[in-house]
């Protein structure tokens, strides 16, 4: 990651945090920006600057992380609303339609993120496409029983690549929940983000999988110019 790099999440991350207000139920995301923003929660709690923030996390990662800043946490069954998530992406498109999932807790974010009131997407433009695919993966989580059955049926999808997502040992990935990942390739990006996801979550060994269609609430977008917000219009596209 380059120094600007570093410099667009931060400025991403540091925008989200006014949207936080004393007594909020805060969802976590996983991930680089993500992190920051769980940083400057942190620091804005022991500061006294917000109060009464209890947070929801999306990862073990991210709630080791947000112990060690003194923030306090609650699982997504002990509470009755999330005021806000905040949380990464891989890819946005113009219609606020993601991929997300590449650090691996892609399942418990969009748990967490359909229950929130709010959810606001934190990103530096490199993360900005016409059509989601275009750049990277879609992750796709799948039950361990049946995973090559699984991945050989993502490969007869049209136009997918599909693998099993290996660590350098050649041992599948294991997510925080027993999962293991698959990555779906796409020569020109994803036509259909929609259709496709309604064909992964109708298929048994696909536990979850990486598009979030039609959940972000808005976008903030670092840039080297500045930070800008992209939000739907009522026509659905992001402006
Ligand atoms: C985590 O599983 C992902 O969905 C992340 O939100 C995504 O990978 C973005 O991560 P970075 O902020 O590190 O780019």
């Amino acid at each position: 990651m380059t120094t600007s790099q570093t410099q667009m999440k931060q400025a991403a991350a540091r925008h989200a945090l006014a949207l936080v207000d004393d007594g909020m139920v805060i969802g976590l995301g996983t991930g680089s920006t993500t992190a920051f923003f769980v940083q400057y929660l942190g620091e804005a709690l022991q500061q006294g600057r917000l109060r009464d923030i209890r947070g929801v996390p999306t990862s073990e990662r991210t709630a080791r992380q947000a112990q060690a800043l003194g923030i306090p946490l609650v699982s997504l069954d002990d509470v009755s609303a999330i005021d806000l998530a905040i949380d990464g992406a891989d890819e946005v498109d113009p219609q606020l339609n993601l991929i997300k999932g590449l650090g691996k807790a892609l399942l418990r974010e969009k748990l967490v993120e359909i229950h929130a009131r709010a959810f606001w997407v934190i990103v530096d433009e490199s993360k900005l496409v016409e059509r989601l695919g275009e750049h990277v993966p879609l992750p796709v989580e799948i039950a361990p029983f049946g995973a090559r059955a699984t991945v050989r049926w993502l490969n007869s999808l049209p136009g997918v690549r599909a693998e099993h997502w290996l660590r350098e040992d050649g041992q599948p990935w294991i997510t925080d929940n027993g999962h293991y990942l698959a990555l779906c390739w796409f020569d020109d990006g994803i036509p259909n983000p929609r259709a496709l996801a309604r064909t992964l979550s109708a298929w048994p060994g696909v536990m979850e999988h990486g598009l979030f269609i039609d959940m972000a609430t808005g976008a903030i977008v670092a840039t080297p110019e500045g930070v800008k917000t992209m939000v739907k219009n009522p026509r659905g596209v992001a402006g």
